[in-house]
């Protein structure tokens, strides 16, 4: 049986990455007994903690927001829905095998998603497939990277030699973010229009 606690699996402060151009100024967080406290840069303020089986409604609530161009960066092809049964599976994870962090506002009620981010281990090879979202309004104020942070952060915790991902070429937010981050990218062979990013760890 697996024993890691949702305390375990991060640290005690979140620290939001700032936008490049005030990279250097600190920003306030803080900790909860929900989670960790991220204070935005413009004032606004999130829960970030392990996803839940009780996040279902919110996660398709935050998928039916979704412009068509986020829904297709996000899975890789068009999707017109959330199936119950996949939200239900995207929320239930295997701690073994996969690691998932949420933003929750919860400012608004019911509370609702704003961003997350996962990971999923490939024990042959000993890395992790990533993947993340944040709700388009909630953009440019260092979620994503806050995200990819964590990811990277949860795979060297587990002793992942590797971090990888597949973005479409079109996603320059993402290959601008991952960049920032100390990704490559390399085209996929016979995927035209895909690159895997990676980090080694
Ligand atoms: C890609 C995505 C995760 C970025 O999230 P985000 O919260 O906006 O990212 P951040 O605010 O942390 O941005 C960090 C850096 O990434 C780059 N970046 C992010 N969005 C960008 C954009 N629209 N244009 C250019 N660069 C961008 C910038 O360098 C930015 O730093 P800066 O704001 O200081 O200039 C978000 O747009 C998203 O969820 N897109 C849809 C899903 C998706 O594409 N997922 C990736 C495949 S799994």
């Amino acid at each position: 049986m697996n024993m890691t606690s949702a305390r375990d699996l991060y640290p005690r402060h979140a620290q939001l990455p700032p936008p490049s151009r005030v990279r250097f100024s600190p920003l306030p967080v803080s900790d909860t007994r929900r989670g960790e406290m991220v204070h935005t840069a413009d004032g606004r303020e999130l829960i970030l903690r392990g996803i839940e089986p009780g996040d279902v409604a919110a996660v398709q609530r935050c998928f039916k927001r979704l412009p068509a161009q986020d829904v297709r960066r996000r899975f890789m092809h068009a999707m017109s829905e959330l199936p119950v049964s996949m939200a239900q599976r995207l929320c239930r994870i295997d701690p073994e095998l996969e690691a998932a962090f949420v933003l929750i506002d919860e400012t608004v009620k019911p509370a609702e998603l704003r961003g997350v981010g996962r990971i999923f281990v490939d024990v042959a090879s000993n890395t992790a497939e990533f993947s993340v979202l944040v709700e388009h309004e909630w953009t440019r104020i260092g979620l994503g990277a806050l995200l990819m942070q964590r990811l990277v952060d949860e795979s060297r915790r587990r002793g992942l030699s590797e971090i990888w991902g597949y973005v479409l070429m079109e996603n320059r937010p993402m290959l601008q973010l991952c960049k920032e981050l100390g990704f490559v990218a390399k085209m996929v062979p016979g995927e035209a229009g895909t690159a895997q990013i990676s980090l080694k760890l």
